[in-house]
């Protein structure tokens, strides 16, 4: 449980450096002042400075979408956590499924993305979540432990408080399919059980993910099992994107 809501944007491929920048301006000159939410935005890597000119030094936070292990080295296209700290990113996402899906990445390197973020003073959040098949076939549980297993490995008691989880069905991602109320208390519910499992000192901090927007963001934030939201395609409407930040204003901390 955080002191505050935690909205994150997940730009994905979308809007280049001279859209991520004039999408700053407009939002900069949209946003209201913002006490119980946390704003953070990912844009596309290449975005990230331009993006950071017109943002830095107001309440909204940036991150990268991916990160790799390594400082520097023949890693060719990835970023690494020292540069996308250097652009001005507080955060990373990791293991976001699209990048298992169609990047091929595992929940082991997943982990050492998670390391290499920690180690780089970068909060990272971590996204989980199973595909339509396992849910039908009653496998969700077990497939999000495997998921979480090596990445509890590499985070320690002290790191535990900086890091993030993200619930996200591989099957609402983009589709306009949310997950229902039930399905997302009962599998965050599970999720922190892991976690406290584990034996953390810190509580879990679980976002949920998988279309969220306007019509179904208050009743999904006023769970008290759901610290926040990890937003798409409202997340690159200025308006959509607005109107998320000023519902997770108006939603009482407690959930
Ligand atoms: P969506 O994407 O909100 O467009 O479903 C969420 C995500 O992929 O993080």
């Amino acid at each position: 449980m955080r002191s505050k809501h935690l909205l994150v944007g997940n730009w994905k491929m979308n809007l280049g450096p001279t859209q991520a920048r004039s999408f700053a301006e407009a939002l900069l000159s949209g946003i209201q002042s913002v006490t119980r939410t946390d704003v953070w935005i990912a844009p596309p890597a290449i975005s990230l400075c331009h993006a950071a000119d017109v943002l830095s030094g107001s309440p909204i936070v940036l991150g990268g979408q991916n990160v790799h292990w390594a400082t520097n080295g023949a890693f060719t296209g990835e970023t690494s956590p020292a540069f996308l700290r250097e652009a001005g990113a507080r955060f990373s996402l990791v293991g976001h499924s699209e990048r298992r899906i169609y990047f091929g990445e595992t929940s082991d390197t997943v982990a050492q993305r998670t390391k290499a973020a920690l180690n780089e003073g970068l909060t990272p959040i971590v996204c989980i979540g199973e595909t339509e098949g396992e849910r039908v076939s009653g496998k969700t549980e077990r497939v999000l432990e495997e998921q979480l297993a090596p990445v509890f490995e590499q985070v320690s008691n002290d790191d535990s408080a900086r890091v993030v989880l993200a619930y996200e069905p591989v099957w609402a991602i983009g589709t306009g399919r949310v997950a229902s109320l039930s399905e997302i208390q009962s599998t965050h519910a599970f999720i922190l059980a892991l976690w406290a499992s584990r034996g953390y000192q810190h509580e879990g901090v679980v976002l949920y993910g998988g279309s969220v927007n306007p019509q179904n963001f208050g009743s999904i934030l006023a769970l008290k099992e759901v610290d926040g939201a990890l937003v798409g395609g409202a997340s690159i409407k200025l308006d959509q994107w607005l109107q998320l930040i000023a519902i997770a204003e108006h939603t009482p901390l407690a959930g």
